[in-house]
């Protein structure tokens, strides 16, 4: 009787010693996953991701609407900011399932909520203050477009909230010299260019920058055939805005748009003025 029971009590021994392993080696792995120190920085990419795409879904507003923008023959063409938010609206929707009417039920970070609002604000800002020129006639190309926009919206954000907020290039097609890319963006740029880099324009990189102290997201912009007319061939002709065309092709990175967050943000109080965390 004895004799049989060992084997059963040590069989039983090791079950127990294989499950007290396997917790082990569960919450070994899971540690990065449930660790809250990283989540201030997980909250800080979020933001992040969402910023970028709701610059780039105003600027996807401005390209749908070019025609219309730039039609010589008509006056009013009835793209108030009221519309162009509307639209807006919908493409950041459709994108992250997030409803920028109704942000308090969201599940973003708290923090991004006013900074969404804000950004949202100031997009609009941007298509009022070409009003006037837009709806003049005889007038076609009148310095409106998504690059423009995003450039303008970019700064006005940033001069705000002090959050960096802006659309880089890669050096060979750089156009304006503000736009230009520090050293993170020009080395994850070099890494979008490859061509196995997904190209569907949906793959935001998000990182923690190399000193630790900001998180960055860069949504990477790829030419399409409507870039052309500007970005295209023939190399050297001057575009409809002035600039000379940087010879660039379909399918190549045009550049991306960035944003860099201070981890020193996360879970600071708003200041008076709504701004998340700003010392
Ligand atoms: C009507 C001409 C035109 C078209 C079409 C156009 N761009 Fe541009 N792009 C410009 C101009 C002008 C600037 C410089 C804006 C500024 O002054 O900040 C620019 C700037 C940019 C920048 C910012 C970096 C820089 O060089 O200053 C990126 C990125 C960019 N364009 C990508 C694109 C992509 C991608 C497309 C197509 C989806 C596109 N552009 C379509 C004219 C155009």
């Amino acid at each position: 009787m004895t004799r049989q029971a060992a084997p059963t009590e040590s069989l039983r021994d090791r079950q127990v010693r294989i499950q007290v392993c396997t917790i082990l080696l569960l919450s070994i792995l899971c540690a990065p996953f449930l660790s809250s120190a990283d989540e201030p920085a997980a909250d800080l990419q979020e933001s992040g991701r969402l910023l970028v795409i709701l610059l780039d879904s105003g600027r996807v507003t401005i390209g749908r609407n070019q025609a219309l923008l730039n039609d010589a023959s008509k006056a009013d063409k009835g793209f108030t900011p009221d519309v162009f938010a509307a639209q807006t609206i919908a493409e950041f929707k459709e994108r992250t399932g997030y409803d920028l009417n109704n942000l308090s039920e969201a599940k973003v970070p708290s923090m991004a909520k006013p900074l969404l609002e804000r950004l949202l604000e100031e997009s609009k800002k941007t298509v009022a203050s070409y009003q006037t020129v837009l709806n003049m006639p005889g007038v076609g190309y009148k310095g409106l477009i998504p690059a423009t926009f995003g450039t303008e919206t970019g700064t006005r954000f940033q001069n705000w909230s002090g959050l960096y907020l802006k659309q880089t290039a890669p050096e060979r097609f750089l156009r304006n010299p503000k736009n230009k890319a520090d050293s993170f963006e020009a080395a994850e740029m070099q890494k979008m260019a490859d061509p196995t880099f997904p190209r569907d324009g949906k793959h935001i990189v998000t990182a923690v920058a190399g000193d630790g102290g900001s998180v960055r997201d860069l949504l990477p912009l790829f030419y399409e055939k409507s870039c052309m007319s500007c970005h295209g061939t023939p190399k050297g002709e001057r575009d409809i805005t002035g600039y000379p065309r940087e010879g660039g092709h379909e399918g190549e990175l045009g550049g991306v748009i960035s944003v860099k967050i201070d981890r020193s943000r996360a879970g600071a109080p708003p200041m008076a003025d709504g701004v998340p965390g700003r010392r």
